[in-house]
């Protein structure tokens, strides 16, 4: 059954990145308890920074948390455009995990065969009768056009692989990428997306409000078959949308 997405709307950064921190700990310790471990994919971009910062004050059994990424650029691990360097730089590298515990996209590959080797990593999580993790926890972002992961306007929507190399020029950032597909993020069992700033108000309410634009908008495209799906912005990207609305339910915060 889809659930409505909750929005939660923040004054500012600090606040937006406390409560992402708090969701993430309770996820990570529900998780735990229920099934034994914690399985995560976690966004690139600026926004989830903070969030990344502040985590080496959770109290956690990080033994039992395995981090994926929802995608990544295919550049060298100590590129400051790679997503897995900049988190584990950011926490992973000051919590004690174990190697075995990390499972990111071997961008020294090429972009093809790191993504058949990130495909084969997720078979090792599987959770039938998918062939990949229900992720606990997936964090995503917003672009400006809508995009989210590397899922961009005009690709394919509903690929039925479960990783696919894709290019796309998005900013100053890398081109040539790793995603996971709407097939494995619409198995999550929750889903938090966090997005700031002005520049993301148009897309916000396109990928809310405008249904059936999930060609245009792909942030549209994630719909967890059976989880929550929690938006954290501020009030900026919050800007364009209607507390009446009853395609999502917003919370102030
Ligand atoms: C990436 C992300 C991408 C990001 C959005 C928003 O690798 O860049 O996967 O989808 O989440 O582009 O980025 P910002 O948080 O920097 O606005």
């Amino acid at each position: 059954m889809l659930n409505i997405p909750v929005v939660r709307v923040f004054s500012n950064a600090d606040q937006l990145t406390d409560a992402a921190f708090q969701i993430f700990v309770e996820s990570a310790h529900l998780s735990i308890r229920e099934r034994g471990r914690f399985v995560t994919a976690l966004a690139g971009g600026n926004t989830p920074r903070m969030l990344y910062e502040k985590l080496p004050q959770a109290v956690l059994e990080w033994n039992k948390m395995f981090f994926f990424w929802g995608d990544e650029r295919c550049v060298p691990v100590s590129d400051e455009g790679n997503s897995y360097g900049l988190v584990f730089k950011a926490f992973l590298s000051k919590v004690g995990l174990p190697a075995k515990n990390i499972l990111r996209v071997e961008t020294e590959l090429e972009p093809d065969e790191a993504a058949r080797r990130y495909a084969e990593s997720l078979t090792q999580f599987a959770d039938p009768p998918y062939n990949w993790p229900r992720f606990d926890l997936t964090l995503l972002g917003l672009g400006n056009d809508g995009h989210t992961a590397s899922l961009f306007p005009g690709s394919v929507v509903d690929p039925q692989e479960p990783v696919v190399a894709v290019t796309a020029n998005y900013e100053e950032r890398p081109a040539r990428r790793v995603t996971l597909t709407p097939k494995v993020f619409n198995s999550s069992r929750k889903v938090l997306f966090m997005a700031a700033g002005r520049s993301k108000a148009v897309p916000l309410r396109g990928v809310l409000s405008d249904l059936n634009k999930m060609a245009d908008l792909p942030a549209q495209r994630i719909r967890p078959i059976d989880g929550e799906v929690i938006w954290l912005v501020d009030q900026e990207a919050a800007g364009l949308l209607n507390i009446d609305s009853n395609h999502y339910q917003i919370r102030s915060s």
